[in-house]
């Protein structure tokens, strides 16, 4: 009764993974996270939407040999995301698609967005050209909702014109407005193999992401990102970055997403697995903290398991 704070399944959305291939397969990195076929993705949704639960962002995995440095199959006429978000949305039309923008799963180099010719920087304002069609053309697979997660400085007002402009007004757009250069990010880019190869270098994207230790400049973000249209803004990562998500929260009147990255879950599996930590309330607990710090909705890979145990409380109360 005197509970401040709850998660329910309303605020989760569910991450998942497609790929080209024709069974499944685990990440690693991730327990329990796989790369789906489009039929199971499919099927998933469809479990989701029964469970509960209101969204799903889709991130495709991409064949490496249809990678290469300015990302081109991003925008190849039914290329895996566009068949996956529009076989989706007729299955499961109640389901919000989310898709992501940017071209990460496209680049050889694992960059959201093309070089500059010198290779040392990505390039921004040719980076948002190439990312407003790219969401134009996931809205009309599909996609109910836009979410540039590349960073690109401009790039919000930008798609929202070319989304106006092909009649798709309707189409919000959820901005990953401050999205911090993490290290939590590790087993996402294993996920979507858009991590280097070993032995390589990692990629830093510090000079798109934001600086970790940057409270202010996140602000800043967010604050443009509202004023070029933004429909609802993210913080990421989210467990580490609470102070962020409070500040935010005390800033706009949008809708609040947090992303509890593959690092925080992964962290929380490989503890529970080692016997060091109690999983299911860990996992709890790091989704309360993320509601209670001011977030709206929680992007996380535990959506599924949450929504069950959720379902099953809710039961064993009435019983
Ligand atoms: C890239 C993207 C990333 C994630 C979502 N979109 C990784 C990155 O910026 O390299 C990470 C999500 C996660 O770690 O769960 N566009």
């Amino acid at each position: 009764m005197t509970r401040e704070t709850r998660v329910a399944v309303e605020d989760l959305v569910y991450p998942l993974f497609v790929h080209g291939a024709d069974r499944n397969e685990p990440v690693a990195s991730m327990p329990g996270v796989e790369r789906r076929t489009i039929a199971d993705l499919v099927r998933e949704c469809r479990e989701a939407r029964d469970l509960g639960i209101p969204a799903a962002a889709i991130f495709p995995v991409i064949d490496p040999s249809r990678k290469d440095a300015r990302g081109t199959h991003a925008l190849d006429a039914g290329n895996l995301l566009f068949c996956a978000l529009g076989e989706v949305k007729s299955a499961v039309p109640d389901l919000v698609l989310i898709a992501d923008v940017a071209l990460d799963p496209y680049t050889d180099h694992g960059h959201d967005g093309v070089l500059t010719p010198d290779g040392r920087d990505v390039d921004n304002d040719a980076t948002v050209e190439i990312l407003c069609d790219l969401a134009v053309r996931e809205a009309q697979a599909g996609a109910d909702i836009v979410a540039p997660s590349d960073m690109m400085d401009g790039r919000v007002g930008a798609i929202r014109s070319a989304l106006d402009a092909a009649g798709l007004g309707n189409t919000p757009i959820m901005a990953y407005a401050a999205k911090f250069a993490s290290a939590y990010y590790g087993p996402f880019r294993d996920a979507v193999g858009s991590r280097r190869p070993e032995g390589a270098p990692p990629i830093s994207k510090a000079t798109y992401q934001l600086d970790p230790a940057n409270l202010r400049e996140a602000l800043r973000e967010v604050e443009q990102d509202e004023r070029e249209g933004a429909d609802m803004v993210m913080v990421k990562p989210a467990g580490p970055y609470l102070d962020v998500i409070r500040a935010v929260r005390e800033r706009t009147d949008l809708p609040l997403a947090a992303y509890q990255v593959s690092g925080e879950y992964a962290q929380i599996h490989a503890a529970a697995a080692a016997g060091w930590l109690d999983y299911a309330p860990c996992r709890d607990e790091s989704l309360l903290a993320i509601k209670r710090a001011g977030a709206d909705m929680i992007l996380t890979y535990f959506a599924r398991e949450v929504a069950e145990s959720l379902r099953s409380r809710v039961r064993g109360g009435a019983a």
